[in-house]
């Protein structure tokens, strides 16, 4: 047996066209969503990242620039930029890409965006609404994740979930919006005692560690969900060997460009055991672009009480 792959880019591709629809409606009231992505220093993922926020927009007629900073940039200067994108009429939202250098308070950053605004759900305001169940700005990454369960018809209501990592941006988030869909969910961390049998409780797994290909087989629930949030390169061919030596492709992928990707599970050890698995790449990464695009014009809506934003479920 083989787990079903859950492919994210088609899910994306759903959604992006649903929110291409979306966007010809709020055209015809002369209304064109707005985004601002800033970029502090040289970053290569963030740099690529960002690219593709932007490039997301274009595709989609979706009004976006992407303002980029010097390394060096201090925090008040971080935050006379982002008060000037509050105040911005065609702007809807605005996204500060993580990490920001180390001199930079990025909680302040943070903070500072107008929660209206807040693209990325990372205010504590909408923080505090996801919490409460109130209408808001959710993060791209966990919304996208109960996207794909949802339209995998993958079933949430009275599963075990595990949620291993505990991060304002993925774990914490992502583990209320599984227990607001009657999930009964265990948050998992680098303190957990006896981490796989813990993990072995879930029908739905979500790794959300930051470590390259930890989450083996014997993590995993027989038929269980498995959600793979990381992503790593790997650039020793050791490495590549250790997790993809049966993989024709990876390894010629590996030859050709010096690296390939992988989430923090191990596919090869974890596929046979799992009955679902968002692969790395194409996996959960897809849909966090396709959630910004849908809260650009959420906020865009949010923002004209005219043209009221459904409540999401
Ligand atoms: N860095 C990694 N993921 C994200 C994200 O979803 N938003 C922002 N702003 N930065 C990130």
């Amino acid at each position: 047996m083989s787990a079903r792959i859950l492919n994210g880019n088609e899910i994306r591709d759903q959604i992006k066209s649903e929110v291409s629809a979306e966007l010809k409606q709020l055209q015809e009231s002369g209304i064109r969503p707005g985004l601002a992505v800033i970029l502090v220093g040289n970053n290569p993922a963030s740099e690529i990242y960002t690219r593709n926020k932007v490039k997301s927009c274009e595709s989609l007629g979706i009004y976006s620039e992407r303002l980029i900073l010097p390394e060096t940039t201090k925090t008040e200067e971080l935050l006379i930029r982002v008060e000037e994108l509050n105040r911005r009429e065609e702007i809807d939202g605005i996204l500060v890409q993580l990490p920001l250098p180390s001199q930079v308070d990025s909680k302040r950053v943070l903070l500072a965006v107008d929660p209206q605004k807040d693209v990325d759900g990372f205010h504590p305001v909408n923080l505090g609404n996801l919490l409460s169940q109130r209408p808001g700005l959710v993060p791209c990454t966990p919304a996208g994740i109960l996207e794909i369960l949802k339209r995998s018809g993958i079933p949430i209501e009275g599963q075990r979930a595990v949620v291993i990592g505990r991060s304002d941006i993925v774990g914490k988030p992502v583990a209320l919006l599984l227990m607001h869909h009657n999930a009964t969910v265990t948050i998992c961390h680098s303190r957990t005692r006896d981490l796989p049998a813990v993990c072995r409780e879930g029908d739905i797994l979500v790794a959300a560690l930051g470590k390259a290909g930890m989450v083996t087989a014997q993590y995993v629930k027989p038929g269980a969900t498995v959600i793979d949030v990381g992503i790593s390169q790997l650039t020793q061919l050791a490495d590549v060997e250790r997790f993809f030596s049966g993989n024709a492709k990876r390894m010629e992928e590996f030859e050709k460009k010096g690296a390939t990707l992988i989430g923090d599970v191990d596919p090869a050890s974890v596929m046979p055991v799992a009955g679902a698995i968002t692969p790395v790449p194409g996996g959960v990464g897809p849909l966090t672009i396709a959630m910004l695009m849908v809260n650009t014009v959420r906020a865009a809506r949010l923002r004209r009480a005219a043209y009221p934003a459904p409540v999401p479920s």
